[in-house]
């Protein structure tokens, strides 16, 4: 594959010839990182709006698209709209994504939930129809559940958001292999037929099925930049290598703090995005140089930690003298 671009031999890097291996680690941190696409580019990462850089990228010519767009929820980078004007941006963007994709590729689009005074709307729900109207076919919608967040009162707190996982056509790359994780019983055995006795479990592990616990990037997660709201790279990547393949071009519109980039260059894939605020823009330069350095800390896709329970933190320390009683009698029946 082709490699970033380097910022003392800039011409040859943006040809692309000049491989990672030939480069000194210092050289890195000076990675001139290229705004206009090209596919050959290692990486890609356009300041400004998503249309206007979707618009230089030629029909077909990206594997993957892979994004978490603005919620409409008035955040620092978006001006809340009304939620048709939202749905009528958003389907311009999701467009444009649909001509850039290749016959065999797939769009995960990845949502919560748009909040007016109290009401809900999952923006999955509000944007399926910019899809299926399109042809593309839904393979799965992915829960994506995280143990922490707001405390809501007059709700229960939202504790999960989804990926719907568009293909373009029926005719699309699936690498399960690539993203199986560990069964609970692995030493389990087929109990009759001709089977009898043997594991029956596959030995690569089993499939992560369609609800995914992954910490979100909050406080002390060690991906954590200035962004408000970046996805873990753990989860891009389940995406990244069940549905592309090395080499593959992985598009993010709204590229935020640059995980999808992140997470496409540790998996030998290119990537290439836009990103509006120039701060973020930074803040996705740096870490992509740092992908590319081999040196970025990211959370391993592991099991989420679960404390002890005769812990200092774990034990209750709320039991008053009058709730002991209901709490014994709870516990012990
Ligand atoms: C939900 S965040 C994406 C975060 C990203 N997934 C990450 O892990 O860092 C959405 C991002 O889209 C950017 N954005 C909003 N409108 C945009 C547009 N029209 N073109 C490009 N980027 C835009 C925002 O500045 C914000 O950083």
């Amino acid at each position: 594959m082709s490699t970033g671009i380097n910022g003392d031999n800039k011409a040859e890097a943006m040809n692309g010839t000049k491989k990672v291996e030939e480069r000194s680690l210092g050289s890195y941190y000076d990675l001139y990182i290229p705004t206009s696409f090209d596919p050959e580019n290692q990486v890609t990462l356009y300041l400004g709006d998503c249309l206007e850089f979707l618009a230089t990228l030629p029909d077909e010519s990206v594997q993957l698209v892979i994004t978490s767009p603005p919620y409409n929820i008035g955040k620092e980078y978006e001006d809340a709209l009304d939620i048709e004007q939202y749905k009528a941006q958003q389907r311009a963007i999701i467009e444009e994504c649909i001509r850039v994709l290749k016959p065999e590729g797939s769009i995960c689009w990845q949502v919560g939930n748009y909040v007016n005074k109290g009401e809900i709307i999952p923006l999955d729900i509000l944007l399926y129809d910019c899809f299926k109207n399109k042809g593309l076919k839904l393979r799965n919608r992915i829960i994506w559940y995280f143990g922490h967040g707001l405390h809501c009162k007059n709700r229960f707190s939202g504790r999960y958001e989804t990926i719907m996982w568009f293909t373009k056509s029926n005719d699309y790359i699936f690498n399960l292999n690539e993203v199986r994780v560990p069964q609970k019983y692995p030493g389990k055995r087929h109990f009759k037929g001709d089977k009898q006795g043997e594991l029956s479990g596959n030995p690569l592990g089993k499939n992560p099925s369609d609800v995914w616990e992954i910490p979100n990037v909050k406080a002390n997660h060690v991906e954590k930049t200035d962004h408000p709201c970046q996805f873990p790279v753990s989860l891009v990547q389940r995406l990244v290598l069940s549905m592309s393949n090395e080499g593959d071009m992985v598009l993010d519109p709204f590229m935020g703090a640059g995980s999808t980039a992140v997470a496409a260059l540790l998996s030998q894939r290119r990537a290439a995005g836009a990103e509006l605020v120039e701060r973020y823009h930074q803040i996705a330069q740096e870490r992509i140089r740092q992908a590319i350095a081999g040196d970025i800390k990211v959370r391993a896709d592991k099991p989420v930690y679960e404390p002890p329970a005769e812990s200092k933190l774990t034990t209750n320390l709320w039991k008053t003298e009058e709730q002991l009683p209901l709490v014994d009698f709870i516990t012990t029946d």
